[in-house]
């Protein structure tokens, strides 16, 4: 008799920012980065739901000192393996960069459409991300990121917009800004 099984996908809900992209872009091809892929959670969706060309996976993968949140800073090993499991069909799109975001830009060797901020979110590290990354995005390129209740996120996000003079985007978690 043949086997039956139930299996179970568990689904991550599609992130506010990654819809807006999905609308914005209507299914051109992107070049995209995320900073902090752990396990490729987010990464998985994106690549999903937006025509991706070529994503660039940073993350360290390591733990460190300045960096505390509980499930991500240990079984590093494990969380790169998830990520690599989980996005296997995307291997010809995917480009791990096992290294911090304030060097990993300098193996970047183009501009970005779509740069995803969910790293080390303490202040001095959300804006170093965003003044590093700005850079790396394309003209009409979409600046986005994670977790704004994050004390050290939402400090950031307000300086830069303050400081560049940009149109800022918040909804549920996620923050996005378009760079004119
Ligand atoms: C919250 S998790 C990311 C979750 C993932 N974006 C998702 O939604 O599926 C944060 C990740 O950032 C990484 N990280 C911490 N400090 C970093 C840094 N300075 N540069 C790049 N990544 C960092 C951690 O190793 C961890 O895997």
């Amino acid at each position: 008799m043949k086997k039956f099984e139930i299996g179970i996908v568990i689904k991550y809900p599609l992130r506010t920012s990654v819809k807006f992209a999905r609308n914005y872009f209507r299914g051109k091809e992107i070049v995209v980065a995320e900073i902090g892929t752990y396990k490729g959670e987010n990464a998985l969706n994106m690549l999903e739901k937006l025509k991706i060309k070529r994503i660039y996976l940073i993350d360290p993968y390591e733990a460190y000192g300045d960096y505390k949140e509980d499930t991500a800073s240990k079984n590093t090993d494990k969380n790169f393996k998830s990520a690599k499991r989980r996005l296997k069909k995307y291997s010809n799109r995917t480009i791990y960069i096992k290294k911090f975001s304030d060097e990993a830009w300098k193996f970047i060797p183009e501009e970005l459409d779509f740069i995803y901020l969910d790293g080390n979110h303490e202040y001095k590290y959300v804006k170093k991300d965003m003044e590093i990354y700005w850079k790396k995005l394309k003209k009409e390129g979409i600046l986005a990121g994670h977790d704004i209740s994050w004390p050290g996120v939402s400090k950031s996000f307000c300086e830069f917009v303050q400081e560049k003079d940009l149109n800022p985007n918040i909804q549920a978690m996620d923050w996005w800004i378009v760079k004119k």
